[in-house]
């Protein structure tokens, strides 16, 4: 039996940026996952990082969103100090075209909200927006501009998280948790793979579209997959600095040339294939945007499972058993938090609770009511 202060199932962003910032406090730590660390969503993620609200039902973790991207130029530096790894940042903003023949009054109403939000939003032009961004059609009518929105290379990122979180004295372990291992008072004593327990004070999940799969979790964290297809462009004829979105589609632009654009929404389960659908909705989405990647070479295609929650909010915190956290859920914004769960799970495991304003997301929202009240009261 080996016993840890924490284990993490798990070794996507999430998993990864936990075990560093508790590797880092000096707890011994070791991250469990079927696969090579970071290959699932965090892969397959464009790496957006933008703390506004994409519909009225995400206004409520905009203050989450908020926190993480104020912490995000830190966090990056650090990472990539200790790991001596690129991640690809680029704070260059955000253009969001609209194309409707009431584009104008939409987008003064999307930069008031905005702004009412605290994120700094401006209205732009057709005109402003192509000088900006000269990818952009001439059908777009009117635009907004998000100054202080970046992306990063989650790819990137995931390898220098792992490094850094390893050179830290994080263990990365080949395996997939299967359940999670209570002890003779209901307390949980780690986290049970191939017949064997791995022992640890805390035990945290943070295993994405498949938290659930591990016994003893789904009550905490019902996540669902949402497949997003994805494309990796390279287009001779344009340059694009920004992140460009439409309704129907997002460009991510990396550093070293390539476009990504992406993503379809898909609740299919596990199914992780490239369908003609996909690529051609991207596609089509794409070349509305942009027209002139009507000539870019089409370099790669994957999906990923973001995992989705019932209200689409991410699931972080302590549960009724004593010992077990929870930090998955974070469906389209995975990457964006990164940061901010590390730190309030790292403080949750030193002891330290959290505020009420993150009792919106405690994975005890989802048990019957009574039940929930009952261990709100004796575990915040
Ligand atoms: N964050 C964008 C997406 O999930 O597609």
């Amino acid at each position: 039996m080996k016993t840890y202060d924490a284990i993490i199932a798990g070794a996507g962003l999430i998993g990864s940026a936990i075990a560093l910032e508790l590797a880092r406090k000096g707890l011994r730590v070791a991250v469990f996952d079927p696969g090579p660390p970071g290959q699932e969503a965090s892969w397959a993620s464009a790496g957006i990082l933008s703390p506004a609200p994409e519909n009225p039902g995400m206004i409520t973790a905009v203050p989450l969103a908020k926190e993480s991207m104020a912490l995000y130029p830190d966090f990056i530096a650090s990472v990539e100090e200790a790991s001596g790894l690129p991640t690809g940042y680029r704070a260059k903003g955000t253009i969001e075209a609209h194309f409707s023949a009431n584009a104008s009054e939409r987008v003064s109403t999307v930069v008031a909200l905005h702004r009412g939000l605290g994120l700094a939003a401006e209205a732009l032009s057709s005109a402003d927006a192509r000088h900006l961004e000269p990818a952009l059609s001439e059908d777009v009518e009117a635009a907004i501009l998000r100054p202080d929105e970046a992306s990063v290379d989650n790819r990137l990122l995931s390898l220098a998280l792992v490094e850094a979180a390893s050179r830290a004295g994080a263990r990365f372990v080949t395996g997939a948790v299967e359940s999670v291992a209570l002890d003779a008072s209901g307390r949980c004593a780690g986290f049970a793979m191939r017949g064997e327990e791995i022992a640890a004070s805390v035990s945290i999940v943070a295993a994405g579209a498949f938290s659930a799969r591990i016994a003893g979790v789904e009550k905490y964290a019902p996540v669902v997959p949402a497949k997003g297809q994805m494309l990796s462009l390279r287009c001779a004829a344009t340059r694009i600095e920004r992140v460009l979105w439409s309704e129907n589609i997002y460009l991510v632009p990396r550093n070293d040339g390539r476009i990504l654009a992406g993503a379809t929404v898909e609740h299919v389960g596990f199914d992780k294939a490239v369908t003609a659908q996909g690529v051609h909705q991207d596609l089509a989405g794409a070349l509305e945007l942009a027209p002139i990647l009507a000539s870019a070479q089409i370099e790669e295609s994957w999906a990923g499972l973001r995992p989705d929650t019932p209200d689409h909010l991410p699931i972080l915190g302590a549960t009724d058993v004593e010992g077990l956290l929870i930090a998955t859920g974070h469906y389209r914004s995975g990457v964006l938090l990164t940061p901010a769960t590390a730190q309030l799970i790292a403080r949750l495991v030193l002891g330290a609770p959290l505020g009420a304003e993150y009792r919106r997301f405690s994975p005890m929202r989802f048990l019957p009511a009574g039940q929930s009240a009952q261990a709100s009261a004796s575990t915040h």
